[in-house]
């Protein structure tokens, strides 16, 4: 018989209470476990294409929290890596890329890119032998318009400015771009599940910087292309789409990917996410930092999702990932807080 995985039962449409729980990013910084662990490693990068760190770092807060799912610890940039762009990741600054002129768009080179990528393989197949039965493991990619955010820019901007005005200026060539990686992106989903993740999730960080026609095209279309394409050959295994910042434009998203499941940030009102919770599992979302203050206002950002949305599909996370400055007792207590709920 299969196991009883609840997170993959609840993404389906189960209605499980208290709520199944994980955190976005919970492998990273916050924990003296995996700031050693990256310097044993050598750096970031090494950890995410090392298999014996990353499934190191993947188990370090299942250990610590028992959480219900664990998601493979890499990174959505190891795709356009993979692809031949540059990557680097220094402390304090984040990633860094060289930008993608237009030009260079159709140079992209795939030939190497499940190979680039074995070592993601192996560590997803590491990491379903490894974790406890029950666990859920999820895997992960982002969605094109985010990861094409980072290779335009070449690092991290608050309002994807230089995206934004590439999509206006290179039509053409930013649908190739998304079109590229909407392919590939499905390719590396669908192997993670052929490797044993039980669900992924479309990580849509910066799509709500878009105008509504920008949003249907630069990520509506091109995740319902990556859903469309996992779907062909993994029918059963639940997507959850993760459009941070979507605002009122969730509902269209929610209806034209397809996605199971709906990753909320802590923006979005409760009468809109029961809303959207009456048509699949949501996700989320409380404030990540009502986590670091702790105290009530962890308390009550707590109760109000337990209280808003705990009477439907729900799997209890965050609206965003974990801060590095985050008390860990904060993360204990809200574990606690939902499991005795
Ligand atoms: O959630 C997990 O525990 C799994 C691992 C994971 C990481 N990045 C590890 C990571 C996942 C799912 C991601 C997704 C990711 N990466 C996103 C989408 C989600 C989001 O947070 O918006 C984005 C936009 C990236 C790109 C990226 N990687 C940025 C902008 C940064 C710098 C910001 C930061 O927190 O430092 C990273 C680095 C990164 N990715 C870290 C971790 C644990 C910190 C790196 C370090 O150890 O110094």
């Amino acid at each position: 018989m299969a196991p009883k995985r609840i997170v993959v039962d609840v993404l389906k449409g189960e209605t499980v209470f208290p709520p199944p729980i994980w955190m976005m990013r919970q492998a990273g910084r916050y924990l003296p476990e995996y700031r050693q662990s990256r310097v044993d490693a050598g750096g970031f990068l090494d950890l995410c294409y090392n298999p014996d760190f990353a499934v190191e770092v993947t188990l370090q807060p299942i250990r610590r929290f028992g959480f219900d799912a664990s998601i493979l610890f890499s990174d959505i940039l190891v795709v356009p890596h993979a692809l031949g762009r540059d990557l680097r990741f220094e402390e304090g600054r984040g990633p860094l890329m060289t930008p993608i002129k237009a030009e260079e768009v159709s140079q992209l080179d795939p030939g190497a890119f499940h190979v680039n990528l074995e070592a993601v393989y192996e560590t997803v197949r590491r990491l379903r032998r490894e974790l406890p039965e029950e666990t859920t493991l999820l895997g992960f990619c982002g969605a094109p318009w985010t990861v094409a955010t980072y290779m335009i820019a070449g690092h991290g901007t608050p309002d994807q400015a230089p995206a934004r005005l590439f999509a206006y200026s290179h039509p053409e060539e930013m649908r190739a771009l998304l079109q590229l990686l909407a392919e590939k992106s499905a390719e590396y989903l669908i192997r993670q599940i052929e490797a044993g993740a039980d669900a992924v999730q479309i990580f849509d960080s910066w799509s709500g910087v878009l105008d509504e026609a920008t949003f249907e095209l630069c990520c509506v279309q091109p995740v319902a292309e990556i859903v469309r394409r996992v779907r062909a050959v993994y029918p059963d295994t639940p997507i959850i789409g993760f459009p941070k910042g979507a605002g009122s434009l969730y509902d269209t998203y929610r209806a034209k990917t397809g996605v199971t499941a709906l990753g909320l940030d802590w923006s979005v009102p409760w009468g809109q996410a029961r809303k959207l919770q009456s048509e699949g599992a949501v996700q989320g979302n409380l404030d990540p930092m009502r986590l670091v203050a702790g105290g009530r206002a962890l308390d009550e950002g707590v109760e109000a999702i337990l209280g808003e949305l705990g009477n439907g599909p729900l799997v209890f996370n965050l609206g965003h990932g974990i801060t590095p400055q985050t008390p860990i007792p904060h993360v204990a207590r809200m574990v606690e807080l939902v499991r005795k709920a």
